[in-house]
């Protein structure tokens, strides 16, 4: 949806006829599960502008008491939909955002995006909080599960995509979050201070923002935490000048959960509650999530002349436009039937995304099996764990944890079950061996042993848990917890083939188990059908195409080790840990081999403005189908700035049948090579270049390139 500025007129008129309490009350958010009932209640009755967390019916009933305001005025339903309409049991969940981000396939995730929206619109609600923008580098920080992976352009390209699939259809706004810098923040402590420069900013953190706003979405999420010091939430430089006027942000910003109140109570910007409220608004905040008293501070403000009317029409301008964008003033405003939810046409999507979203990362020939196996022995503690599989923010995280004894109502599987299904001729026996965390007890050890030695195949399904991510709960330690690493260890000593799943929220550091295991394929979190394309993947029903959206650490010392980093003295080196990830940003095997030749590009000098064509050859060279993910990376060889070695620039994904060459184009836009200079300006420098194109950083190849004046 493109925010419709056709409606200035009519929300002109409104504006002339609502009172100040009116106006300020479509500022506020509430949520029925953070304070007391009363003021929830109170909201409704005097058309508060927003409300979240509110499912179906209760959504129903909360739009039919803003019927009865004097304005009429519709709320807005904003729910966490992260990866499908997660929190709804019995709505499609799809791979949380990191696992996706692994097919690097932008029409599929748009699919994805439009999949959602019809599910969340079917359900009564107007707007998702996604996608998540933020930038995994420091993979301890707890919430590197929600984000699209490492890469500034990958995340802009497939945030563009997922926005595009909620808003083209007009079904549902999305919100770009959390802007801007969260999950850089010293040493990964959420929402703690982010000590980044604003060059920088402008070189990773905004470029997504820029290709989401441009693809149209209608909403931003301020930030929790503070940038070198200046709350985001009070960062009148970022939300007002280069949000709104230099990107040209029509929609509204909302903050995230009480940041109002954290000005004062955790930032200590602020001495009052009101002040906080006029420091948001001033800043650029159009609404406040639940931090319910800025509806009286705020009025108080504005009558005691300490807040301009001008700055609350604008806000409330935003805001309306928004809603009418979507539809919401209409009689009849499309919804779609709920019937939709969990349909079987969502579940196909779903299907195709998480098969393209595993990534098989070591393979030394036992994959994918050969023959049907006798006996399949299924270990390890997350072989049948549907919470760990989901990750962050399905229903049995959020709003309140789910209780003890629910099931997904929708048709799931974990791994366990996957291989059950697609080996159904097989005997498949499953022990625990350990749990994620802690130090489990010998005998679950050893009853898991004896399973694996009685087994032809052993499949070992291990990783995280809930309580390892998520928000507040940023690890210091990335090695495998509990005794996961021995309990694969001793799996290997059985001489049995150890095939080992991951099912995470994040890259760890896997030490031995990468020796230890005979296969490693990393899930993510899969969402209900993590476990069945696992499965299918083992079996060979089809070829794996995923690749590492980030990168992994050796050890936790080592992080951040993403692969865009500067050239210069000692850089990536450690004395004690060998250089470099152990494994790569773009990295990820398939059950063929890919040969890359005759890598040209349309011109060796250009200008800014010009945009060329890289191409290459590629050829299946083994006996397999397969999807490749082409790469196309570049280097600004020198430049008045530090600027990444290897920068990615372009990327694609192509079939390639068996045996066949397919002759690969990549546009390049030589504006896209731009770097961001001392002045914070950002400028195209002339001289060489390289261009790379392979299918990993390890097997890059190179041309030149020379930018003149
Ligand atoms: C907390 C989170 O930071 C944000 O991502 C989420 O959308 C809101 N609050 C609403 O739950």
């Amino acid at each position: 949806m493109k925010i419709s500025m056709a409606y200035e007129a009519r929300i002109s008129e409104i504006l002339a006829e609502m009172t100040l309490e009116e106006k300020i009350a479509q500022m506020q958010q509430v949520s029925p599960e953070s304070f007391r009932p009363e003021v929830f209640e109170n909201f409704r009755k005097l058309g508060g502008g927003s409300f979240l967390h509110v499912l179906g019916k209760d959504a129903d009933a909360v739009r039919a008491d803003a019927e009865n305001t004097r304005m009429k005025i519709p709320p807005i339903f904003g729910i966490d939909a992260i990866h499908g309409h997660s929190l709804l049991n019995g709505a499609v969940i799809y791979p949380s955002q990191l696992a996706m981000a692994c097919s690097w396939n932008p029409s599929l995730i748009k699919k994805m995006g439009k999949a959602t929206a019809e599910e969340v619109n079917a359900d009564g609600l107007d707007w998702v909080f996604s996608p998540v923008l933020c930038i995994g580098r420091d993979t301890r920080w707890g919430r590197v599960d929600e984000t699209f992976g490492e890469d500034p352009y990958l995340v802009g390209t497939l945030a563009a995509a997922i926005t595009e699939g909620y808003e083209e259809d007009g079904l549902v706004a999305a919100c770009l979050k959390h802007y801007i810098g969260y999950g850089e923040e010293t040493g990964a402590r959420d929402a703690y201070d982010t000590e980044i420069s604003m060059r920088k900013i402008r070189e990773v953190f905004l470029p997504p923002f820029r290709r989401a706003v441009e693809a149209g979405a209608s909403t931003v999420m301020t930030a929790y935490g503070s940038i070198s010091g200046v709350p985001m939430t009070a960062h009148r430089q970022l939300l007002r000048e280069v949000l709104k006027d230099e990107l040209g942000f029509d929609g509204f910003v909302v903050t995230d959960w009480y940041n109002v109140g954290s000005l004062r109570t955790k930032q200590k910007a602020v001495e009052s509650f009101a002040d906080g409220v006029r420091v948001t608004v001033e800043s650029g905040n159009d609404m406040s999530m639940n931090s319910y008293q800025f509806y009286e501070h705020a009025i108080r403000l504005v009558k005691e002349g300490k807040l301009s009317m001008e700055l609350i029409d604008e806000a409330v301008r935003r805001i309306l436009r928004v809603k009418f964008s979507l539809g919401l003033f209409d009689e009849n405003k499309k919804r779609m039937p709920k019937e939709c939810i969990g349909s079987k046409e969502h579940i196909e999507i779903n299907h195709a995304l998480t098969c393209e979203s595993l990534v098989l990362l070591e393979n030394n020939g036992v994959l994918p099996l050969k023959e049907t196996p006798k006996k399949i022995a299924v270990v390890g503690p997350n072989a049948d764990d549907i919470r760990a599989q989901y990750g962050d923010w399905t229903f049995f995280s959020h709003p309140n944890r789910a209780p003890e004894d629910t099931m997904p109502k929708g048709d799931y599987y974990t791994v366990l079950r996957g291989l059950k299904t697609v080996f159904a001729d097989s005997e498949v026996a499953y022990a625990k061996g350990c749990d994620v965390m802690g130090y489990s007890a010998d005998t679950m050890m050893n009853e898991a042993i004896a399973l694996a030695e009685d087994a032809d195949v052993v499949i070992a399904v291990i990783g995280d848990i809930l309580a390892q991510n998520g928000e507040g709960k940023d690890r210091a330690v990335l090695e495998l917890s509990g005794r996961q690493g021995e309990l694969i260890r001793k799996l290997k000593a059985t001489g049995k083939p150890v095939i080992t799943v991951l099912v995470n929220g994040k890259p760890l550091c896997l030490g031995d188990v990468i020796e230890n295991s005979d296969a490693l394929i990393e899930t993510f979190n899969g969402g209900d059908l993590g476990g069945l394309c696992a499965a299918e993947m083992i079996a060979g029903k089809f070829n794996p195409s995923g690749k590492l959206p980030i990168s992994f650490p050796r050890a936790s010392g080592q992080v951040p080790c993403y692969y865009n980093q500067y050239a210069g003295w000692h850089a990536t080196k450690y004395m004690d840990v060998d250089e470099g990830s152990r494994y790569d940003f773009g990295y990820g095997l398939s059950y063929t081999n890919y040969e890359y030749k005759n890598l040209a590009i349309s011109a060796d000098t250009a200008k800014a403005g010009d945009v060329l064509t890289v191409s290459v050859d590629i050829t299946n060279t083994g006996d397999m189908d397969g999807a490749e993910i082409v790469e196309m990376y570049y280097n600004d060889l020198y430049s008045s700035v530090l600027t990444p070695t290897r920068q990615l620039c372009g990327f694609t994904k192509v079939f390639v049948g068996a045996g066949e060459t397919v002759h690969v184009e990549l546009p390049l836009a030589v504006n896209d090579l731009s770097l961001v200079n001392a002045n914070c300006e950002t400028v195209l420098e002339p001289g060489d270049f390289e261009i790379m194109v392979g299918g990993s950083l390890a097997t890059l190849q190179t041309v030149a390139l020379k930018i003149t004046e």
